[in-house]
């Protein structure tokens, strides 16, 4: 017989679950604290309430990073606390021709990453009610050196909306920041917090 404290608990629940559900042990996906203060547990937990619809939301027009940087290789041990992309947690792929030169996280006036190499950084923030808002796939491509990107180190800049529709992006307004890292071939890298060790 159901007492009527579960029936406040369940209801509470399912109040605080909103249209965004619940995990699968019952933790609903409102998180109270000031993201900048989470623990481990709490970045586990969010990225558990949206890893799914974050890469169906980016594959949903068939965009063609959206819809297979989940196949390539991680360059963290996950998701890390809002920083320089607006306040969003964030957690990049390396496709294959990038992933053993980028984890190394290396830098050097002559560091290069090989042409073809494509990172693709998942964004995701909370919404004033709390709950998880899927934010863009960021994506740099490193291209031949010689064309239109010569001015932006020969990266291209682009990005995915959480729909998947393609994002319109000013190439100067990404590489005006990410010129920053001119020893580390303009990449930012994950928060040392977070990388893997090698
Ligand atoms: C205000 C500065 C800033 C701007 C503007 C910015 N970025 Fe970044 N970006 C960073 C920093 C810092 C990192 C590395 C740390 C991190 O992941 O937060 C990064 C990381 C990335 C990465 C992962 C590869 C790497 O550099 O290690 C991608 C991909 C990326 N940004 C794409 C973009 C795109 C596309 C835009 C434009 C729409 C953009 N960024 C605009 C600061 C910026």
């Amino acid at each position: 017989m159901k007492t009527l404290s579960t029936l406040a608990a369940a209801a509470t629940l399912a109040l605080l679950g909103g249209t965004q559900g619940a995990l699968a042990d019952g933790h609903a996906c409102v998180f109270e604290n000031d993201p900048i203060d989470f623990e481990q547990s709490e970045i586990d937990a969010l990225y558990a309430c949206i890893v799914d619809d974050l890469a169906a939301g980016y594959a949903a027009e068939g965009h063609e990073i959206g819809s297979v940087y989940r196949e390539w290789t991680a360059t963290a041990t996950g998701p890390y606390n809002p920083g320089p992309h607006g306040d969003r947690f964030l957690n990049t792929f390396a496709n294959d021709v990038a992933a053993d030169q980028y984890n190394q996280y290396a830098f050097g006036d002559d560091l290069v990453m090989p042409v073809g190499s494509i990172l693709a950084k998942e964004s995701y923030s909370l919404r004033k009610d709390n709950t998880p808002r899927p934010g863009p796939l960021f994506i740099m491509t490193k291209v031949e050196a010689g064309g239109d990107a010569e001015e932006f180190g020969n990266w291209v800049y682009s990005a995915v909306q959480p729909n998947g529709k393609n994002m319109g992006v000013k190439q100067s307004f990404c590489h005006n920041c990410h010129q920053a890292f001119a020893d580390q071939d303009s990449m930012g890298y994950p928060d040392p917090s977070v990388r893997l060790s090698n």
